[in-house]
């Protein structure tokens, strides 16, 4: 396992993707943002573009859905290329049967919390999944401030795991920097997302390597 570093492409330059996926080859996986205007305020990219991008890179393409139905769409986006399919819990029916399909096709299947949403009442469903992603803002955009307040609820869900004897992974997205990381990797995160911090900074590949010097202290 250990620590992994996956820079959001939703900060990179949309009309030559491909070109920025493969530009951070420092990255253990690309973080790939699907929004559907209706989970959330804003819109992105579907399942062509997850299909080109596969095509395009040899990264783990960890594809974070922040969209209404998420148990219809999900099985489509390993078929499409991704090796990780985030569903959002707020907005999925049945849990259950979404994340054994992810996982009967091959991919790692990731649940996840809005800031608001607490992962007690999921504790029963720890044991079907690879992955919890803690968002740190509210989904939507790239670019916003970190929340504090999300940090004790990623020691919360180490604990959790803990106790069962599970070694999923957790992963933290919104607001990641060089400034807020190692209090996440201290909580007991290991996959980061970075959107901002990796691609607007001068030497992108820099940056993902100080991010994971940072986690991995
Ligand atoms: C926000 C997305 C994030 C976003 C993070 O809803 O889920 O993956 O790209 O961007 P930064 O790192 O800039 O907060
Ligand atoms: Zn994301």
């Amino acid at each position: 396992m250990g620590i992994q570093i996956a820079p959001s492409i939703l900060s990179a330059d949309f009309a030559r993707l491909a070109e920025e996926a493969v530009a951070v080859s420092n990255a253990d996986w690309l973080h790939v943002d699907v929004m559907d205007n209706h989970f959330v305020p804003n819109l992105t990219l579907g399942m062509p573009v997850v299909e080109s991008l596969a095509k395009a890179t040899d990264k783990p393409l960890d594809c974070h859905l922040m969209i209404e139905d998420p148990d219809r769409w999900a099985p489509g986006y390993v078929e499409a290329g991704a090796s990780s399919v985030t569903f959002h819990i707020e907005a999925c029916r049945a849990p259950i049967r979404t994340a054994r399909e992810i996982r009967s096709k091959g991919a790692r299947a990731a649940m996840a919390l809005r800031p608001a949403t607490p992962i007690e009442p999921y504790e029963d469903l720890l044991s079907e999944l690879d992955m919890i992603l803690i968002m740190t803002v509210e989904p939507g955009f790239g670019g916003q401030k970190f929340l504090d307040i999300c940090v004790p609820k990623i020691r919360r869900t180490r604990q959790l795991l803990d106790k069962h004897g599970l070694d999923l992974w957790i992963e933290i997205d919104g607001g990641v920097s060089a400034d807020t990381i190692e209090q996440c990797a201290e909580a007991g995160a290991d996959v980061f997302v970075a959107g901002s911090a990796v691609y607007a900074a001068d030497d992108p590949n820099a940056m993902v390597e100080n991010l994971r010097t940072l986690a991995e202290q």
